[in-house]
């Protein structure tokens, strides 16, 4: 059910791919930029509409001009040494944007590596979170058939297809 995809993830043409934004909703840099740009303007105007996003927390929209029908806008912990409740944020976010996709009877999912880029979380841990987090949910997630963990580059992809490998 869940597997490791390297690339870029507004290609990927599934049912909702998931960003790593901001708590402003108003678009950034990495993949947040990425979405909005291959998303259109329209995208910004729907995220304008949501009055922003809490830490751990997810709010969805259409997809617009990208191939999945929704986004999944979630906002990551950013990294401050592990000691500020980090780990829990991070699977919050896998949490709560499972449980959206759930709400709006989706079933497949695309998930980049939130809060690994700009926001510092180390690859290994939050691979360990994503992979835990995500085991642990589907059990309430019965119509999900595809949940992809995308990794944008190689060294990604082998830290995540080794925390799979450790949680089979
Ligand atoms: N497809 C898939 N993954 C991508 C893409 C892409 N097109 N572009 C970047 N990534 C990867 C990065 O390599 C990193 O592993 O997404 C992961 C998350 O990195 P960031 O995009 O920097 O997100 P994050 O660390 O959660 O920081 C969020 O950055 O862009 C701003 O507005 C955003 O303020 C927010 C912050």
């Amino acid at each position: 059910m869940i597997e490791v995809w390297q690339g870029d993830i507004t290609q990927l043409q599934v049912a909702a791919i998931v960003n790593a934004a901001n708590t402003s909703l108003l678009g950034g840099g990495g993949v947040d930029g990425a979405i909005h740009r291959a998303a259109g303007p329209e995208l910004l105007e729907a995220c304008r509409q949501l009055g922003g996003c809490k830490v751990g927390h997810a709010k969805i929209t259409p997809g617009f001009q990208l191939p999945a029908s929704h986004v999944i806008h979630t906002v990551g912990p950013v990294w401050q040494g592990g000691h500020a409740g980090e780990a829990t944020q991070l699977a919050n976010c896998y949490r709560r944007s499972l449980a959206l996709a759930t709400e709006h009877k989706l079933t497949s999912i695309a998930f980049p590596a939130i809060s690994c880029g700009v926001y510092g979380y180390p690859a290994e841990q939050a691979a360990d979170v994503a992979v835990s987090t995500l085991k642990a949910e589907l059990g309430n997630a019965p119509r999900m058939q595809r949940v992809l963990l995308v990794a944008f580059q190689d060294r990604m992809a082998e830290i995540l297809r080794a925390a799979l490998a450790r949680q089979l």
